[in-house]
């Protein structure tokens, strides 16, 4: 909670438009106004699929399976998750998203969803996605099993499977201070295309977009 918290202040004294001094305090003590005040920042993300194939150099270890998420698999997907996605795995499944994970030996290490339409109080999102684009979200690899090139595998695997669904590009958004899915999308040749603010005040939630500021640290793009 504290975390959280003090994440929200940060972001909120970066991302402050104004560089006078007073205009980003001000800013920042917005966080005080409102009692149920959470705010979160993010880049969103798009790719498009006609590109060459994008698999990681190397790919995932051998032992490692891509394959995509059965209903059977979501109880063993909760005992990875973190708690915030492990109660909507179910509902991603119902509604229709594609699901892939990573396993060694029968052990999940990772998954990844793919959304064919946005469900705000699902995603906690408001993005307008039109027929060719796919939505991709809640991207996950345990700890223990990061930068072995799972989540480029999954991606992969993905992006294979949505180009037969005739999805010409992927979207995504990643939280503006996630340095890690930040560099992990560029490297996957993401380009940003706009800043979304998403702020909720009491039980309302609203956002707001504005054109691509590099508020991040995100390397140059090119
Ligand atoms: C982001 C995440 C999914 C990446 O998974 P991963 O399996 O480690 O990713 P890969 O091994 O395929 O990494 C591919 C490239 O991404 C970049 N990358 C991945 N993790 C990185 C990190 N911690 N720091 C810097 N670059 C990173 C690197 O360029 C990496 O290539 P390299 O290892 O050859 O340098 C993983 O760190 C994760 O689950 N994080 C927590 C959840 C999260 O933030 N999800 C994204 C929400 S949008």
């Amino acid at each position: 909670m504290l975390n959280r918290f003090v994440t929200l202040l940060k972001t909120e004294w970066r991302a402050s438009e104004d560089r006078r001094i007073g205009a980003r305090i001000l800013a920042v003590l917005q966080v005080f106004v409102f009692p149920f005040y959470r705010a979160g920042r993010f880049i969103v993300f798009k790719r498009p699929l006609s590109g060459p194939a994008d698999h990681p150099t190397g790919g995932p270890p051998a032992s490692v399976t891509v394959r995509p998420v059965e209903a059977a698999d979501v109880p063993r997907l909760r005992q990875i998750a973190s708690s915030a996605d492990g109660v909507r795995l179910e509902a991603f499944a119902r509604r229709g998203s594609l699901g892939v994970l990573a396993e060694r030996d029968g052990a999940a290490l990772g998954y990844m969803w793919a959304s064919f339409a946005i469900f705000p109080e699902l995603h906690r999102v408001a993005i307008d996605l039109n027929q060719r684009e796919a939505f991709i979200h809640d991207i996950w690899v345990v700890p223990a099993a990061r930068r072995q090139g799972l989540a480029s595998a999954m991606l992969a695997y993905l992006f294979d499977r949505l180009k037969k669904r005739d999805i010409q590009t992927v979207v995504n958004h990643v939280v503006v201070d996630n340095r890690q899915a930040l560099e992990f999308h560029h490297r996957r040749g993401y380009q940003p295309v706009f800043n979304l603010t998403h702020r909720r005040i009491l039980r309302w939630d609203f956002y707001r977009q504005t054109p691509y500021r590099n508020i991040s640290g995100l390397r140059k793009q090119g």
